[in-house]
């Protein structure tokens, strides 16, 4: 094409942009009168590090400007980044600080093309999505259900005895057949039985609401267990492998809970064995294990969480957040601090085991978004590990089946991330253990 006619092209896409987001620009410009440092980026685009490399952009223009706040631009869209005590505070609990409308940005959708037209915090879909998901995560029923994600485990498991598998990858589908378990939809397209018992479920969820809301509200369900859970649990067990005092005390502590809870031998295999323990005994007495999860998400849920404000302007610490503005505040300033985590590059569960870390740990969120899959995700993940430290032995191996001696380091710069950096794999070697009785 002739530059002729490819400028005009340009041009004429520019201005229609320019055009639609004008209030966007006028809110940049306008906002230059806030108090707060500005990072002008590039002339069209901004700062697109925030998309490429997420966690050195923050880190090194927080140090640079020497400013726990500071202002930039992606396209039209303002955001204000945040450190420090009052900006985490600020940051889970301001009520006008939309959760849903911040990840419209982080997760690619278009956010609303015009500020006024912004929801308040009053419409937010959360609370309906807390309702819909404690419906179906009545105790009742997770004890219900409980067995069959046992036997998903010690089947996964099994399967991958005497080989070296990828955990990462391996996870994916045993979780998500886990989480498809729970919403009732496993077999869904073969047996009848399952087809009633999702219509009921559906039914249950609905009350009411649109068919697109219950919809969303599974697959959110099942997305959110998918992204999150399958790594944890693999950094889980690397980081057991590699320290030998926590694998002694979490080891310790599943024969305590074994001999406490499964006095009867039933049947021969591990879940039927497992299946003996009451749910309320998985939530509350495997205390090392819950600090070996916080622990693990602490090191490895490395990202910026995001939220926009859909209120009025308002001051903070003398700076003013406008009314648009998109916030964004990196989990690390609190997670990776050594005046709260002290050493806080090694994995050690004492930072959690009977401390009280609220106000410095958001791994599952907190304030005013505490995470809502939170009591399922512990319940999976503790129902994997047992699985595991009950029926078999083993190792982390890298690609060339040489023991892990040290754990690696978790990739940054993207959000809820908990991936290996490229290059790096962590294969697990299992061997079968014969259950004490
Ligand atoms: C290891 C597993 C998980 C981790 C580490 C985790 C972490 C988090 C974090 C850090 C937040 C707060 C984000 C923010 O404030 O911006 C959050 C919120 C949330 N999580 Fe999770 N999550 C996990 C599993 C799940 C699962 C299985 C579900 C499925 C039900 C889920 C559903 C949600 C929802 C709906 C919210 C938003 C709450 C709100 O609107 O206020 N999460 N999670």
């Amino acid at each position: 094409m002739e530059f002729s006619t490819t400028f005009p092209l340009i041009l004429g896409v520019l201005l229609f942009f320019f055009a639609r987001n004008f209030q966007n620009w006028n809110l940049w410009r306008s906002s230059r009168a806030d108090n707060i440092p500005h990072v002008p980026g590039h002339l069209l685009f901004g700062s697109t590090e925030y998309f490429t490399r997420r966690d050195d952009f923050l880190e090194e223009t927080f140090e640079r400007l020497d400013s726990s706040i500071f202002r930039f631009r992606v396209l039209f869209y303002n955001i204000v980044a945040l450190r420090g005590n009052a900006a985490s505070t600020l940051f889970f609990n301001k009520k006008s600080l939309s959760f849903e409308a911040g990840y419209r940005l982080m997760h690619g959708m278009a956010p609303e093309p015009h500020d006024v037209k912004l929801k308040t915090y009053s419409e937010l879909a959360s609370p309906t999505f807390a309702k819909r998901v404690s419906t179906i995560l009545k105790t009742e029923y997770y004890e219900r259900i409980f067995p069959k994600i046992l036997d998903i485990f010690e089947e996964t498991l099994k399967r991958n005895a005497s080989q070296s598998f990828n955990a990462f990858d391996t996870l994916k589908p045993c979780i998500v057949r886990a989480v498809l378990h729970i919403l009732g939809s496993e077999t869904i397209s073969e047996s009848p039985e399952s087809v009633e018992k999702m219509t009921n479920i559906i039914g249950k969820l609905s009350e009411g609401d649109s068919m697109t809301n219950i919809i969303s509200c599974l697959t959110l369900f099942l997305f959110a267990s998918f992204v999150e859970t399958p790594p944890t649990i693999s950094w889980i067990m690397i980081y057991l492998s590699t320290s030998s005092e926590w694998n002694e005390r979490a080891n310790r502590e599943v024969q305590g809970f074994l001999a406490s809870h499964c006095s009867i031998r039933q049947g021969s295999s591990v879940s039927q064995y497992l299946a003996q323990i009451p749910l309320h005994a998985w939530e509350t007495d495997l205390p090392v294990l819950d600090a070996v999860i916080d622990e693990t998400v602490r090191l490895t849920l490395i990202g910026a969480v995001i939220r926009r404000n859909v209120g009025e302007d308002f001051n903070f610490e003398g700076s003013t957040i406008r009314h648009g503005d998109f916030l964004t505040y990196p989990l690390a300033d609190k997670h990776l601090d050594p005046a709260q985590f002290p050493s806080p590059h090694s994995f050690n569960p004492g930072h959690h085991l009977g401390v009280d870390t609220a106000n410095k740990f958001w791994g599952f969120g907190g304030g005013r978004h505490p995470c809502l899959g939170k009591r399922s995700a512990y319940i999976i993940i503790k129902a994997f590990l047992v699985t595991l430290l009950t029926g078999y032995d083993y190792t982390i191996v890298d690609r060339h089946g040489h023991p892990l001696l040290a754990p690696p380091t978790p990739k940054k710069n993207s959000f809820h991330t908990c991936e290996l950096e490229a290059g790096v794999t962590a294969h697990v070697d299992l061997a079968f253990k014969v259950i004490q009785e």
